[in-house]
Formats: structure tokens, C-alpha cells, sequence
């Protein structure tokens, strides 16, 4: 099995499913772009079926996009697979379809009115259809998850066999926990007697805030697609992150046994900023990786640790994921180190008794505001100098 984890980009198609996170043509272009900087292996561009702004957007992806393979999303149903087919063409070897039907008994029984050899029909006809257009085809059993794994393994088995290259296994519904998910993965690769002919792809929805820990154990058990968006925006409560999926990956390489995924990871921040802006979903700033806060440190404690060595608060490098570096905000709650060298950097040379003037006058500002600026520390030291 490849050390590689494939990274498969559903910004454009799922998360822009997010409500109010529509984008237009333009705006996708420019995320298309960085998506391309970032060296993503798979950009879902579209679902070309749904409108004219869909297909002509995924054709334009396939057209100009070099390097990422381009994905258009179908149902199990002609027209759908035929447009997918259409829109990704320009892409040449690099087109794929990705089509996906319903397995679960609530999927089954409510929404698609469907027995399991039904299902097993459609599907295969699906791929086949779709391996008809093109040589790079994924399945997805929607709501795998809560799937009987019996079925799930039959259904995956005869889309192999029909010619799917990726399996998909969705946890659509943000159900599953990270054991249960791995064990599921582990399933079928005992079950399913030609499951190394495809690729076994995972694609997770945060409705229990588990997405990113449900691939991250799916790929500990063999799964070697993560599907995902940037910043983690998707239907309901979103789909895994991949910038975390990507630096977990790296920075626990040490529990990842050597996996690696081809990720540009110094474009990371700025493909967030892109997509924050484009789909005019702001970034809470606690989030992993690229809020604002992920890589600044406010209490004094850990201002002092860092200062003596970064390792002892950080564990990643900020500069590795795109951020300038460190950042140290003096609040209430930071010690007289951080003051001192903060004054040093704007050119205050301060002796020890002059510093603990300044730094009983910071606590009284830190108290009164959420962040004590550069001007403010400026202010306080002339004012300490000259009431001396
Ligand atoms: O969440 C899901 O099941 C999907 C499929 C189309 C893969 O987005
Ligand atoms: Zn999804």
C-alpha cells in the first residue's frame, strides 16, 4: 500500500453546499488557482448536472487547471454522469467522475424507495456508464456509515468490479466516531475480496465535531484518500478540515508511520484567506492552524517558555503553514519577558527598576483593555521616564 495520502478538495462542491457560501465564476477560478498552488491531488469542481453556472464552472476548472486531477460529482443516473463526463473532458486524463448513490436502510427504505439488489444495479450500471467517458471513476455508497456492513461490502465489491478506481466511504451524516470508522475501513478491507483494484477514500461531516479524527483513524486503517475543504466548510456543520488532516499528517509523522500527502503546506494560509473571502465565510480565530490565534500566545507563563525555546508551546513551525511567524500579544495576562522584549523590539532599552515601573503600569492598562497595542507601551514608558 502507498505511503501517499491523497488529498481530494471538495471546497468547490461540497463546501460551497455550506449555505450562503455560494460562489461565482470568477470567485471559483481564484480558489481553483490556489488549489492548484497548494497541490491538492483532486479538485471536486462542480456538480455539473445541477446548473448551467455548475458545468460551465467545472469546465473552465478542466480547462485551465493544470496539475490536480478535476472531479465533477453525479448521481447514479444518466444525464447526471453524461454532463460529468462533458464538464471534466477538457482535463483529458485527468478527468473524473465521482458518482455516488444512497445504501443505508433509512436511505433505502424513505428516500429512494429501493431493495438492496436494486441499489446494487444501479450503482454498477452508474460506474459502468461513467468508465464509459472516462478511465478514472469514484463510487460513493452515501451514508456508508450507518450502512450494514454485509451490504456495504457487497455493494463495494460490485462497483470494483464494474471498474471504479476510488471507493468513497461518507460518513454523511457526521455520525460515526473514530473506532467505529477505522473498524469499518477495516471491514472491508478483509470483506472485500478486490478491494486493493481501487483506492479507499474517506469524506467526513463534523455534526459531532469528529470529522478530522474520523479520517485521520481511517487512514491508520488503510484508507488513502481524505476527501475535505479548507477551513472545514461544508453542509451543516461542515466537512473535515484538510488543512488539519494535512498537518496532523506531518507533524505526527512519528504515529503515521511515513505517510505523507504532497501538500504545499506554505500555501496553507493563504488558501484559507482565499476561500474565507471568496465564499464570505469568516475563520473563528481559535481555529487549528490558520484562526488568528492559532499560533499566539498570551499568558505569561507561556510567553516566557517561548521566548527561551518555541518548542516548549508550539508544535508546529507557523512559518510552515504560510504565517509570518510567533505571535506574542501582551495582554493582561503576559509576564514582565514579553514586555521587556517587545519594548527591546520597538527600542526601549529599559534597566531592571525602570521595567518594573513600566510593567506595574501595563498590568493597570491590561486590566482596562483586551490587548495592550505598541502605542500603548510607548505612551507607558515616557510616561514612567518622565514621572520618575
Ligand atoms: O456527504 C456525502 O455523502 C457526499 C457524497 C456525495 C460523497 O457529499
Ligand atoms: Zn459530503
Amino acid at each position: 500500500m502507498s505511503d501517499k495520502v491523497i488529498i481530494f478538495d471538495t471546497t468547490l462542491r461540497d463546501g460551497e453546499q455550506c449555505p450562503g457560501a455560494s460562489m461565482n465564476l470568477r470567485e471559483k477560478m481564484e480558489v481553483a488557482r490556489q488549489l492548484e498552488r497548494l497541490n491538492v491531488d483532486v479538485i471536486e469542481a462542480g456538480f455539473p448536472v445541477i446548473s448551467d453556472g455548475d458545468f460551465d464552472a467545472v469546465e473552465k476548472i478542466a480547462t485551465e487547471i493544470k496539475g490536480p486531477k478535476i472531479c465533477g460529482l453525479a448521481r447514479c443516473v444518466a444525464k447526471d454522469i453524461d454532463a460529468a463526463g462533458a464538464a471534466v473532458k477538457p482535463a483529458g486524463e485527468r478527468g473524473r467522475i465521482h458518482v455516488f448513490l444512497a445504501t443505508s436502510a433509512i436511505h433505502r427504505e424513505f428516500k429512494l424507495k429501493k431493495a438492496e439488489e436494486e441499489i446494487i444495479r444501479l450503482a454498477v450500471e452508474g460506474v459502468t456508464r461513467a468508465r464509459g467517458l472516462v478511465k478514472d471513476v469514484e463510487f460513493s455508497p452515501e451514508d456508508a456509515s450507518r450502512t450494514e456492513p454485509e451490504f456495504l461490502a457487497r455493494v463495494v465489491q460490485a462497483v470494483i468490479e464494474a471498474g471504479a478506481t476510488t471507493v468513497n466511504i461518507p460518513d454523511t451524516v457526521g455520525f460515526a466516531v473514530p473506532d467505529q470508522y477505522a473498524s469499518l475501513i477495516g471491514y472491508l478491507r478483509s470483506n472485500v475480496r478486490n478491494i486493493d483494484d481501487a483506492i479507499i477514500s474517506v469524506h467526513c461531516h463534523d455534526d459531532l465535531g469528529l470529522a478530522v479524527a474520523n479520517s485521520l483513524a481511517a487512514v491508520k486503517a488503510g484508507a488513502r484518500q481524505v476527501e475535505g475543504t479548507f477551513n472545514g466548510i461544508g453542509e451543516r456543520a461542515g466537512n473535515c478540515a484538510l488543512e488539519e488532516v494535512v498537518m496532523a499528517i506531518k507533524t505526527r509523522g512519528d504515529f503515521y508511520g511515513g505517510l505523507h500527502t504532497d501538500v504545499v503546506t506554505r500555501e496553507i494560509l493563504k488558501t484559507s484567506r482565499i476561500i474565507s473571502r471568496m465564499s464570505g465565510l469568516h475563520v473563528a480565530r481559535s481555529k487549528a492552524i490558520v484562526g488568528e490565534n492559532a499560533f499566539a500566545h498570551s499568558s505569561g507563563i507561556h510567553q516566557d517558555g517561548i521566548l527561551k525555546k518555541r518548542e516548549t508551546y508550539e508544535i508546529m513551525d507557523p512559518e510552515e503553514v504560510g504565517w509570518g511567524g510567533t505571535e506574542l500579544p501582551l495582554t493582561k495576562h503576559s509576564g514582565s519577558h514579553a514586555m521587556k522584549v517587545r519594548l527591546e523590539h520597538l527600542g526601549f532599552h529599559l534597566s531592571d527598576a525602570q521595567l518594573k515601573v513600566v510593567y506595574d503600569r501595563f498590568k493597570d492598562v491590561g486590566d482596562k483593555k483586551k490587548f495592550v497595542y505598541d502605542d500603548d507601551l510607548a505612551a507607558l514608558v515616557e510616561d514612567s521616564m518622565t514621572s520618575d
